[in-house]
């Protein structure tokens, strides 16, 4: 799906280009393990910063596990969302104690490990001990998707596990490490979200969206007569904060009245209005997962809009 041209050209672009951030220098796994987590919120230039002095404060697994919680929080001060600061030390603690202090090299064993996922854990198991694993965050989903499949707008054309079994196809034996660093840095750099420069681009030849994804993305802040809408105000944008909620509710997830409050909250411009239709594509395509629970068994918050909720259904990201 991906030929080998391709990878060899990717490979060969982050070798030659790739900026040089830390996590890029070491293949310290306790290192590697805060990065990933700091860069689960933040884009890499801003966590560079907290990144260093976070492991001048806390150098190893066990003096972060040593740690008073509201040092690790007063430390993760910039980077948001404090309780994955706090899960980071839950999952030291479990380091410390079940491994003697060693991050475990095996995806298995690194998943088993409370607050750890299958990116992160695919992402340590690649960035530290160099194996050969494929895992995708948002950015590597995209460039897959559209370097292997197509536009991934205005809607993706596969499900989010089909998407998993062409990743997993698509990386070269032997070079995990360059392949998964160089589809990171071809989503942070050149195919984004919103733009994509292509012809800058170094798998442009092999790619099934050069083409069509520049137009179609300029296309997507328009609205239908044409007037240019701020991105704030795009289903995009609102399918991304929805995905956001859920990334950040974690594992029960959220009502469609949860998720209404948080967004009213977080973030103002989504049409409240729009994100029951959202929440359906977003279950559609496998993005996000409907769990039915049965009634009386969680407590039901009132809805939105002070009416009952029509379904006692839940929503998360999906589990593997
Ligand atoms: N985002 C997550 N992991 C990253 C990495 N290793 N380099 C750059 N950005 C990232």
């Amino acid at each position: 799906m991906v030929p080998s041209e391709a990878q060899d050209a990717l490979c060969d672009w982050y070798t030659r280009t790739a900026r040089r951030l830390p996590w890029r220098e070491t293949r310290d796994p306790y290192a590697i393990l805060v990065s990933e987590i700091m860069l689960q919120q933040t884009q890499a230039e801003r966590v560079v910063p907290k990144y260093e002095a976070f492991l001048q404060q806390f150098p190893t697994v066990a003096s972060l596990a040593a740690a008073s919680p509201a040092e690790v929080i007063r430390a993760w001060a910039g980077l948001g969302y404090n309780r994955r600061a706090l899960n980071l030390q839950r999952t030291c603690a479990a380091i410390a104690e079940r491994h003697g202090g060693v991050v475990p090299s095996s995806v298995e064993e690194l998943q088993a490990l409370p607050g750890i996922g299958p990116y992160t854990a695919g992402a340590v198991a690649c960035f530290a001990y160099e194996q050969d694993v494929a895992f995708a965050d948002v950015n590597i989903r995209r460039v897959i998707h559209r370097v292997a499949v197509g536009p991934d707008v205005p809607q993706r054309l596969v499900s989010e596990r089909e998407l998993e079994t062409i990743a997993q196809a698509a990386l070269p034996p032997g070079c995990g490490y360059v392949w998964n660093q160089g589809l990171m840095e071809l989503g942070a750099t050149l195919c984004k979200a919103r733009s994509a420069a292509c012809q800058s681009c170094p798998v442009r030849r092999w790619c099934r969206a050069t083409g069509q994804i520049q137009t179609l993305l300029a296309g997507l802040s328009r609205s239908a007569n044409g007037e240019r809408v701020p991105f704030e105000r795009t289903s995009r944008f609102a399918r991304g904060r929805i995905i956001e909620a859920l990334r950040v509710a974690d594992d029960p997830g959220l009502t469609e009245a949860e998720l209404l409050r948080w967004l009213e909250a977080m973030s103002p411009t989504v049409d409240l209005q729009q994100v029951p239709a959202h929440l359906q594509a977003l279950v559609r395509e496998g993005m996000v997962e409907a769990v039915d629970h049965p009634v009386g068994v969680f407590e039901e918050s009132p809805s939105y809009d002070g009416t009952t909720p029509r379904r006692r259904v839940r929503y998360r990201l999906p589990v593997s």
